[in-house]
């Protein structure tokens, strides 16, 4: 992956997992993490409303750096990048899509869980990965594990990550940042309340101040 992009998932530390139903969600959204601290933000093909919500996302804040998740086939790399996607996140490995991101020179993060999931990442030249559904597989401990023979691959882990926890994996040194939805919880969205989200980010990025 490119050091600029690195660099900026690594100074950012967290990354916000967005799921939007409405696209006129986006751009308040987009505004609410920029104000709380974390210009930055992984929208997963979910729904509908992904697409349009990257485009909408990038021209309420031209700068902010928006991925576009879950992306489960190749056809979908091209939504996201024709949409305004700078990166790709995918929950599982899957080699036809990071292939083709490589290949394209797109950035990609591919999802991986194990260890042959992670060996056939780096098979692929990937050093960094997506590690889905963390806490479920393993946490922590199940990324130290991997990284011992993988020495070579930072780790971005998400699923079950939050205030709780999230010290804890960013104070290790393979971990290039946390993803969540814990700052962009499904009922504010529902109901708009963007200021809480604001809110929560901003303790999101006073707890990653603690370590980072
Ligand atoms: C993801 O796609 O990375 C996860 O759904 C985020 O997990 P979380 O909702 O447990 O933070």
């Amino acid at each position: 992956m490119n050091t600029t992009l690195l660099e900026q998932l690594k100074s950012f530390g967290v990354v916000p997992v967005v799921v939007l139903e409405h696209v006129q969600d986006a751009a308040p959204l987009a505004k609410a993490l920029e104000e709380g601290g974390l210009p930055v933000a992984e929208v997963t093909f979910r729904t509908k409303a992904a697409r349009e919500s990257i485009s909408a996302m990038k021209q309420a804040c031209p700068d902010m750096l928006v991925g576009a998740g879950t992306i489960l086939k190749v056809s979908q790399v091209d939504e996201a990048i024709n949409a305004g996607a700078q990166f790709i996140v995918t929950p599982a490995f899957d080699a036809e899509i990071t292939k083709y991101c490589l290949e394209h020179n797109i950035p990609i993060l591919p999802g991986t869980s194990t260890p042959t999931d992670v060996q056939a990442a780096y098979k692929l030249g990937v050093d960094v990965v997506k590690f889905f559904p963390a806490e479920q597989a393993g946490g922590l401990a199940m990324i130290k594990a991997i990284a011992a023979p993988y020495n070579m691959m930072t780790f971005m882990p998400t699923g079950g990550i939050g205030p709780k926890n999230m010290k804890d994996y960013l104070a290790y040194e393979k971990i290039l940042c946390v993803g969540g939805s814990w700052m962009v919880k499904k009922e504010w969205i529902e109901q708009r309340d963007f200021a809480k989200i604001a809110e929560e980010t901003k303790k999101a990025v006073a707890l990653l101040k603690e370590v980072r």
